[in-house]
């Protein structure tokens, strides 16, 4: 059985390593190869915070909560393991700030110590007169992503430098299975009006006093361009903008300015940070993930092909979730051939 995955984003080799987990012992022999034309530290999962919360998305789609809460519980299993520094995953808390009372978010039993926050909390911001504090995870692409290569290396998946064109190409080069993580440019292969780019922004900048992170939400503009400020590993990441529609990949200084002077009203401690860098990315925006089978007419022949893309703005977040799920579609494919297999013997 030969398996491509196009994609060596966060969502792709996942679904590289789930499937490789699951049916390495039961499909013999299983070749998986991963296809792409941007590998770390140049995709868009590198680029992002690598903050754990369905940040903007929270919009109480059951199967994506779920996703989201298995790739939690995956991710805090892995930090008492002695790889976990390597993968970029550490604990961190901070404050979710809101312009009024707003109902419990889906992630409140997923986080740890999830609590409103008290009134002297609430003081230190003063645009804000509600909010949540809680214990979330990070998961820094920039550690995560050669992590996953270097663990996929280590049990001979194949890496391909190379773009590829049509499902068409693949399923004439041989592959059985296609699994498709292309996030933003999936309608390049496929056309899908329901995925939208979400171009955001970002500052990096050196500032190691700051331990929490703060996420502001701004339920009367309904505008997603509120400030928030995270802490990495080794930089802070100060966001953020939300522009539906933009399909730039360039920094703009307006945005930068914009998401610069509310950060700093936000946490006035900033403006003694040092700016390392800027960074845009392209979100990939869709009413919902898309993981679902399709087969494919390919000329002549017909090819199985395992959609996974549409994370918007919590790929890292939902991760591991949609990789287990791509999976178990994959083993229904390796059913469904052995079934055919024996009607013919
Ligand atoms: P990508 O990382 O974009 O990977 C796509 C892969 O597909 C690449 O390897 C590309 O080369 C390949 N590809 C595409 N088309 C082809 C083709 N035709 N041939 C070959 N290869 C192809 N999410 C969080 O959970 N937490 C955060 O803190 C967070 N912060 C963010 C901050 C910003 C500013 C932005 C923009 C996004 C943020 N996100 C965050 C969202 C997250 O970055 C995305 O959801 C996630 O990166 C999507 O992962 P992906 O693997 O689908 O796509
Ligand atoms: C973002 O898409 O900008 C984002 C996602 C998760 C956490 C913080 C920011």
């Amino acid at each position: 059985m030969r398996v491509v995955v196009i994609g060596a984003g966060v969502i792709g080799l996942s679904a590289a390593q789930s499937i490789y987990e699951q049916y390495h012992s039961k499909v013999n022999p299983l070749t998986i190869e991963v296809y792409a034309d941007f590998f770390t530290p140049l995709t868009t999962s590198d680029g992002a915070a690598g903050f754990w919360q369905p940040y903007l998305y929270d919009k109480g789609n059951v199967q994506e909560t779920k996703w989201n809460k298995e790739t939690f519980d995956y991710l805090l299993s892995c930090l008492s393991s002695a790889e976990s520094v390597k993968m970029g995953i550490f604990l961190q808390s901070g404050y979710n700030l809101c312009t009024e009372p707003v109902p419990d978010p889906s992630f409140k039993d997923t986080v740890l110590g999830f609590r409103q926050l008290s009134e002297r909390e609430l003081q230190m911001f003063p645009e804000y007169n509600f909010g949540w504090f809680n214990t979330a995870l990070m998961v820094e692409g920039k550690s995560y992503l050669p992590w996953l290569m270097d663990w996929l290396q280590k049990r001979g998946v194949k890496f391909h430098h190379k773009k590829i064109e049509s499902f068409r190409e693949l399923s004439d080069a041989g592959a059985d299975v296609i699994i498709n993580c292309t996030g933003m440019r999936s309608g390049e292969l496929q056309p899908d009006p329901d995925l939208k780019p979400g171009r955001g922004q970002i500052v990096k900048v050196d500032a190691p006093w700051l331990k929490h992170w703060i996420i502001t939400h701004n339920s009367k503009t309904g505008v997603y361009n509120s400030p928030y400020i995270i802490p990495g590993s080794r930089l802070v990441t100060v966001g953020g903008v939300f522009q539906l529609g933009n399909w730039s990949q360039q920094n703009n200084s307006t945005d930068h300015q914009q998401i610069w002077e509310k950060a700093c009203q936000l946490e006035p401690s900033l403006k003694h940070a040092r700016i390392v860098d800027d960074w845009a990315g392209l979100r990939p925006v869709r009413s919902k993930v898309r993981l679902e089978r399709e087969t494919i007419q390919a000329g002549a022949s017909k090819i199985e092909v395992i959609h996974n893309y549409g994370h918007g703005g919590f790929g890292l977040t939902i991760h591991r979730g949609c990789a287990q799920e791509a999976a178990r579609l994959f083993g229904q494919i390796v059913e469904q051939r052995g079934k055919r297999l024996k009607a013919h013997l």
